[in-house]
C-alpha cells in the first residue's frame, strides 16, 4: 500500500484549506494491492489495441473466455485413450503471448466441464458415434489432457505466469443440493454420467496436481455459489480435497443481477468460502442490470466489493467478466465496468474509490476541517452542496453514507474509536481516534 500516498497536497475546496493524500495509482490492478484484479480477452478483443491498453492500465490477471476451453484444445484427430492430443489456436496464442510479454498472471479456464467439452472425448473409439466409455477409460483420457495442455502451455510460454487454473468447473446441480444431472443434453454431465459420483473431481485435482507447473494454484469453479445448497456443496467438495492436500481454492463466479442475490448473502457464501481456509477468487463477476440504472449498480458492486475485502487476507484475485459492455456475454444487461464506447461507468468509479479507501496508507492525517473526530463523534464538513460522502471501516466495511445539504453544514455521527476512511469529491483520508 505505500506508494498509494506518495504525496500530500494542499487543496482548497469550499473556501477550506485541507489536507489531503493524493492517489498516484493507474488503474483498477494498482488501487487493490491486496489480490490481483482481472479482466478476460477473447480471439476479437485481445486483436483490438484499445482492449489491450485498457488491459496494460487496469488489470494484471487475464483469463481466456473460451480460448482454453476443452472445445478449443482437444484435438480429435491422432488422439488415443493414452493420448489426448491438445493445441493452442490462434486466439489462445494471441492471449497467452500478449501476458507473457507484458508480466500480466493468466488464470487457466477451465479442464474439466460438462460443457464446451467436444463429444468424442466422452465416446469409444473417441468418436461422436460410439457409446459412452467406462471410468477407466475416462481416467485415463483425463490425465493425458491434463498432462498434455499443461505440458504445451509451459513449454509455449516459459515465461508466462500461470498462476491458477479452474481445474473443475460447475460440477453441481445449478442451484445446489448434488452433482449436476448425469447425461449428454444440455446442462447435463457426462462426467457425472460416466463416474455416477465424485471421483471425477478427486481424479482431475490429482492429475492437475501432478502436472501443473509451480506456482499454479488448483481451483474448484462454481455459479450460483451463494445459493445456500450450492455453498455447502462447494464447501464440503473443498473441505473434502483440502484433506488430500489437492485444491488451492475456490472459485466464486459471482453472475451476479441487481435483484438478485443482495450483498448479505454473497457476503455470508466468502465467510463460508474463507472459513476453508483456502483461497478466493472472484472469477467471473457481471452484474446484469434491466433498468439501467448504473449508480445502482456502481453502488451493488461497491457492496459487493465490501463483501470481498472483509476477507481480504484469504482473496487472491477479483476478475470481471468482460471489459465493455457490449463485449460481455449478457451484454443485454450491460453489465460490466466500462459502457460500449469505452468509458467508465459509475461501477468503475465506485470500485476505484474504494479501492482507493480502503488499506493502511502512508501518510496519516489526523487533523483535516474535513472529517475530525471527537470523543466518539466523526464530524465531517466541507463537502459540496449536493455532494455524496462516505466513511468505511479500516477494513473496508461501509459504516455510512449520505449526501451533503449544503456545503457549510456538519454531519456528525456516533461512532466507535477506531481507524475510519472518509471519501467525497475523489479525495480519501485516513482519520484516527
Ligand atoms: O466460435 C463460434 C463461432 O464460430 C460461431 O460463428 C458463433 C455463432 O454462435 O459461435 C461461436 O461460439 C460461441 C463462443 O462463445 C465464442 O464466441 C458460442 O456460440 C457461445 O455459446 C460461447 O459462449 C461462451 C459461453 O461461456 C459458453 O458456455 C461465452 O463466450 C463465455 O463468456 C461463457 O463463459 C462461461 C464460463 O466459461 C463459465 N461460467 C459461465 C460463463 C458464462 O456462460
Amino acid at each position: 500500500m505505500k506508494s498509494k500516498y506518495k504525496f500530500i497536497m494542499a487543496a482548497t475546496i469550499t473556501g477550506l484549506n485541507l489536507v489531503c493524500p493524493q492517489v498516484d495509482a493507474q488503474g483498477l490492478k494498482d488501487v487493490y494491492k491486496d489480490f490481483k484484479f482481472g479482466n478476460i480477452l477473447n480471439s476479437t478483443t485481445v486483436n483490438n489495441s484499445n482492449m489491450k491498453a485498457l488491459v496494460l492500465t487496469e488489470f494484471n490477471s487475464i483469463t481466456p473466455e473460451n480460448e482454453l476451453k476443452p472445445d478449443a484444445t482437444m484435438v480429435q484427430s491422432g488422439s488415443t485413450n493414452e493420448n489426448i492430443k491438445v493445441q493452442l489456436n490462434a486466439g489462445a496464442k494471441a492471449i497467452l503471448q500478449f501476458c507473457q510479454d507484458n508480466n500480466i498472471a493468466l488464470r487457466g479456464h477451465c479442464l474439466v466441464w460438462h460443457s464446451q467439452t467436444p463429444s468424442w472425448f466422452f465416446r469409444e473409439n473417441l468418436t461422436t458415434t460410439g457409446a459412452i466409455v467406462d471410468s477407466a477409460t475416462m481416467n485415463r483420457r483425463m490425465e493425458s489432457y491434463i498432462k498434455n495442455i499443461f505440458s504445451l502451455i509451459t513449454s509455449s510460454y516459459p515465461n508466462l505466469n500461470l498462476y491458477a487454473y479452474d481445474v473443475v468447473n460447475e460440477a453441481f446441480a445449478n442451484d445446489g443440493g448434488g452433482l449436476r444431472p448425469a447425461g449428454t443434453a444440455s446442462g447435463q454431465s457426462p462426467w457425472t454420467l460416466i463416474y455416477g459420483n465424485d471421483d471425477f473431481i478427486v481424479n482431475a485435482f490429482t492429475y492437475a496436481r501432478r502436472y501443473a507447473p509451480l506456482g499454479c494454484k488448483l481451483f474448484y469453479n462454481d455459479y450460483n455459489e451463494y445459493i445456500s445448497a450450492k455453498t455447502n456443496d462447494m464447501y464440503n467438495l473443498a473441505m473434502k480435497l483440502k484433506a488430500a492436500n489437492l485444491i488451492d481454492g475456490i472459485g466464486m463466479q459471482s453472475h451476479l443481477d441487481m435483484g438478485y442475490p443482495d450483498a448479505n448473502l454473497y457476503g455470508q457464501a466468502v465467510a463460508k468460502f474463507a472459513s476453508t481456509g483456502l483461497e478466493i477468487q472472484v472469477t467471473e463477476i457481471d452484474i446484469t442490470t434491466s433498468t439501467g440504472d448504473f449508480v445502482a449498480q456502481g453502488l451493488k458492486y461497491r457492496d459487493i466489493m465490501t463483501k470481498i475485502l472483509a476477507y481480504k487476507n484469504n482473496v487472491s484475485a477479483f476478475v470481471v467478466w468482460g471489459i465493455q459492455d457490449n463485449q460481455s456475454w449478457r451484454s443485454y444487461g450491460k453489465p460490466v465496468l466500462f459502457d460500449s464506447n469505452g468509458n467508465k461507468k459509475p461501477a468503475y468509479n465506485e470500485l476505484y474509490n474504494l479501492g482507493s479507501s480502503t488499506g493502511t496508507p502512508e501518510i496519516q492525517s489526523t487533523n483535516s476541517p474535513r472529517a475530525w473526530i471527537t470523543g466518539n463523534q466523526l464530524n465531517i464538513t466541507g463537502v459540496s452542496q449536493g455532494k455524496p460522502w462516505f466513511v468505511y471501516s479500516a477494513t473496508g466495511i461501509l459504516v455510512s453514507r449520505g449526501i451533503a445539504e449544503s456545503a457549510k453544514s456538519t454531519i456528525t455521527l456516533n461512532i466507535p474509536s477506531g481507524i475510519y476512511f472518509f471519501r467525497a469529491e475523489n479525495h480519501s483520508l485516513k482519520i484516527v481516534n
